[in-house]
């Protein structure tokens, strides 16, 4: 948002006008947008941002693209060329995932959410694993067989690696990290050769550069240093890999590879946010040395219908569902007494013969 505090401006990209001391323009996320200084003086404003970052704080590094570097991409040459350059857009995109700004602010510098932080990175990458091995195994062209192979010898046994390293490992099953983790062992058998190249290295292994570089400071003092500290240059060599690999590309059906890389970069950014999300809102209640009843009972909502007929609405938050206290509640024991199958068929009856009265 921008407040125009004195003078006047013009405004381009999407909205031309004047704005004069006083105005404010929003800017929805991603829209061009832009500011000429207006006579005699021009303008002073504020811009204020929304964000877990400043676009301007790392001067070397704006989270804005200039409208001269994307006519630049528009106009770049061969699908290849765009292919790669849309790549560098994903990849700066995803290095701004909320997950590495909390990482560098400190998130992983605590023992008990540097474990769980691992706990569902591990969780990746066994998924990870399922998706190189099935790459190998639903392999088509015979072209594409030393890539794939060198890949799987380089990537092979990882996952078990990395959770010998830790003593303190604690399995996680998470349903929605489990789904879109699992996105990529499954779309794999179903591509072509080619999109399992952009998506194994240009999608999978390029993300790896940024998860690696900034987790790997916090895990100096880990058992996991080794994974960290070997995946830095072994990733990296698995992107270029496959970069060279499609330079020698000539024909392809290049709308589906843009529409991997698009997927693939996607599905990536809900991984990473699902780990954002069960290491923020879990890792400050999780304590391994005693089980925690709380962490189920604090997932049972009660059923909208019985929370009706048992207390009165709250007309002012409508869409609040509050837990349902079942801590040291046998679940054997029900506050109502049990009905019989007839007493059950009584009352729908009686039920029906109520609402086809209204
Ligand atoms: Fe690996
Ligand atoms: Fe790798």
């Amino acid at each position: 948002m921008i407040l125009i505090v004195e003078g006047s401006a013009g405004t381009t990209g999407d909205k031309h006008a004047v704005m004069n001391a006083g105005d404010a323009l929003l800017v929805p996320q991603r829209r061009p947008h832009g500011f000429v200084g207006l006579e005699p003086n021009g303008f002073w404003g504020l811009s204020i941002q929304f964000d877990s970052r400043g676009l301007y704080e790392d001067i070397e590094d704006p989270w804005a693209t200039f409208l001269a570097d994307e006519k630049s991409a528009e106009l770049a040459g061969s699908p290849i060329e765009q292919l790669f350059k849309k790549n560098e857009e994903y990849m700066e995109r995803f290095d701004k995932h909320r997950l590495f700004v909390l990482a560098r602010n400190g998130l992983l510098n605590n023992p008990q959410t540097r474990r769980r932080f691992l706990d569902c990175f591990q969780v990746w990458s066994n998924h990870f694993q399922k998706m190189v091995l099935n790459r190998v195994v639903t392999l088509q062209n015979p072209l594409f067989e030393e890539l794939a192979w060198l890949h799987l010898v380089e990537e092979l046994g990882h996952n078990r690696d990395l959770a010998k390293s830790r003593s303190d490992l604690k399995p996680v099953f998470d349903p929605i990290l489990e789904a879109v983790c699992s996105w990529f062992p499954s779309k794999i058998g179903m591509l072509s050769d080619l999109e399992k190249v952009v998506l194994v290295h240009l999608v999978v292994e390029a993300s790896a550069l940024s998860f690696t570089s900034t987790c790997k400071p916090a895990m100096e003092t880990s058992g996991t240093k080794n994974h960290f500290d070997s995946h830095k240059a072994g990733d990296e060599a698995h992107v270029q890999m496959g970069y060279a690999f499609l330079r020698q590309v000539t024909s392809a059906d290049w709308p589906r590879l843009f529409d991997i890389q698009r997927q693939g970069w996607a599905m990536l950014m809900a991984v990473m946010g699902r780990v954002a999300d069960l290491v923020v809102h879990t890792s400050g209640q999780v304590d391994d040395a005693q089980p925690q009843p709380r962490q189920d009972a604090q997932h049972v909502v009660e059923p909208v219908a019985a929370r009706a007929k048992t207390s009165t609405p709250r007309k002012d938050t409508p869409y609040v569902v509050e837990p349902i206290d079942v801590v040291g509640e046998p679940h054997a024991k029900s506050r109502a007494p049990h009905k019989t199958s007839e007493e059950w068929t009584a009352d729908r009856v009686a039920e029906k013969q109520i609402s086809a009265a209204e």
